[in-house]
């Protein structure tokens, strides 16, 4: 039986040249911070692969700090967690605006700013993944007047539902509420048009190489290099500063590789067909008893399908879709497979009782019509043993 895999929202599959260069075996780098000739080499090949994301995302050196990490978790984590800690150390309090949808890495981080004293505010979304604007921006013009500075977490494009807020938005709220806004971009590239395109007047964007075809366990951020944070991971200084450890010449290298794919690739259009398919089948063969979560959302990544059924419990249905050969998930994948997604659902004003979780699908940007066709066969089958 063959499988198809339709959970990229988790991790893409690896990029064809990420795989071709893995295949041709020679990725031996050297610590960058070594002074021999393979040490300046791969220290050398940290510098490309940084010159090559300032031009590709259009950013100033002198107007933003790029620095590599993990992923989009660290890259939060150490922001928020800075700006934080450097507003306590000089004996004043922020506030942090995140949304109901977030993902949990927002969460925690309000978690930890209201344990230190900081302000906290969750805003609410509306059935389609929208927040209100004008609200917004009011509520955030009247507490910047109780604290020193306010942070909004603007997460772009929503891993689960695959909800789509522009740059754009944000930017309007920055200029007329004067916050500083920290742009969860985890999700953008590939999957909305024009994901190239930063806005400059935002304050940091994170990224994770395993969402767009690069090896797992790397990402990069861009910091707006007007905001001096202390660093979240200290030891040997590496990054100037910003992140010590020795940098993961290799994973950064695929970074490159993987993003050269992208924007060389099909464009959104396709897939955007692929998704539509998927769904107008869906539509008919769940009926009155499921929907397509957000679909009269104003922007949606052209990958991503969320869709609940009336009674029936998403982890079971993405067990059964596995065992089908139909690899898809249920939500945002913490530790030890726990999917926790509930919180969206009700967030959008669906009941957990009628609605016992979602089913993600996220298709792969490499996907093709046959395997799409495949994947719709197995769909529609275990979708009509759960219907009848
Ligand atoms: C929107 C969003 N933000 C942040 C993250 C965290 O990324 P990572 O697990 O790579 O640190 C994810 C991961 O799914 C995500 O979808």
């Amino acid at each position: 039986m063959s499988s198809y895999y339709l959970d990229s929202n988790s991790k893409s599959p690896l990029s064809d040249s990420v795989k071709r260069f893995l295949l041709k075996g020679d990725f031996d780098f050297s610590n960058p911070g070594s002074i021999h000739k393979s040490g300046r080499k791969a220290r050398e090949q940290v510098d490309l692969v940084t010159d090559y994301l300032y031009k590709l995302f259009n950013l100033k050196r002198s107007s933003y700090h790029l620095f590599f990490h993990s992923g989009a978790t660290e890259g939060v984590n150490t922001f928020m967690r800075g700006v934080a800690a450097k507003a306590a150390n000089q004996g004043d309090q922020i506030a942090y605006f995140y949304s109901s949808v977030d993902h949990p890495v927002s969460f925690a981080i309000a978690r930890l700013l209201k344990e230190q004293g900081h302000i906290t505010c969750q805003f609410p979304v509306d059935r389609n993944g929208a927040f209100d604007l004008d609200q917004l921006v009011g509520n955030i013009t009247s507490t910047r007047r109780k604290v020193s500075e306010v942070f909004l977490n603007y997460q772009a494009v929503n891993g689960v539902t695959g909800v789509v807020w522009p740059l754009s938005w944000a930017n309007r709220v920055k200029k007329e509420s004067g916050c500083y806004i920290n742009v969860d971009y985890t999700q953008a590239p590939g999957r909305v048009d024009q994901w190239e395109q930063l806005d400059d007047s935002l304050d940091a964007y994170h990224f994770s190489g395993h969402k767009f075809g690069a090896l797992p366990g790397v990402g990069f951020s861009f910091i707006n290099s007007l905001i001096t944070i202390p660093a979240l991971v200290v030891g040997g200084g590496q990054q100037q500063g910003i992140r010590s450890g020795t940098e993961n010449v290799l994973g950064i290298y695929t970074l490159q590789l993987a993003l050269e794919d992208l924007v060389t690739g099909a464009t959104t259009d396709q897939i955007l067909l692929y998704r539509s398919e998927l769904e107008q089948l869906l539509q008919k063969t769940l009926d009155n008893r499921g929907e397509v979560i957000a679909n009269r959302a104003c922007y949606r990544a052209a990958n991503t399908t969320y869709f609940v059924v009336k009674g029936v419990k998403a982890q079971e249905l993405v067990v059964a879709l596995d065992i089908a050969g139909l690899e898809v998930s249920a939500g945002t994948a913490c530790s030890s497979g726990v999917v926790i997604d509930y919180y969206i659902l009700e967030a959008m004003g669906y009941s957990s009782a009628d609605y016992p979780g979602g089913v993600r699908v996220s298709l792969p940007p490499t996907i093709t019509y046959d395997q799409l066709h495949a994947a719709k066969t197995v769909l529609s089958g275990v979708l009509e043993r759960y219907l009848v």
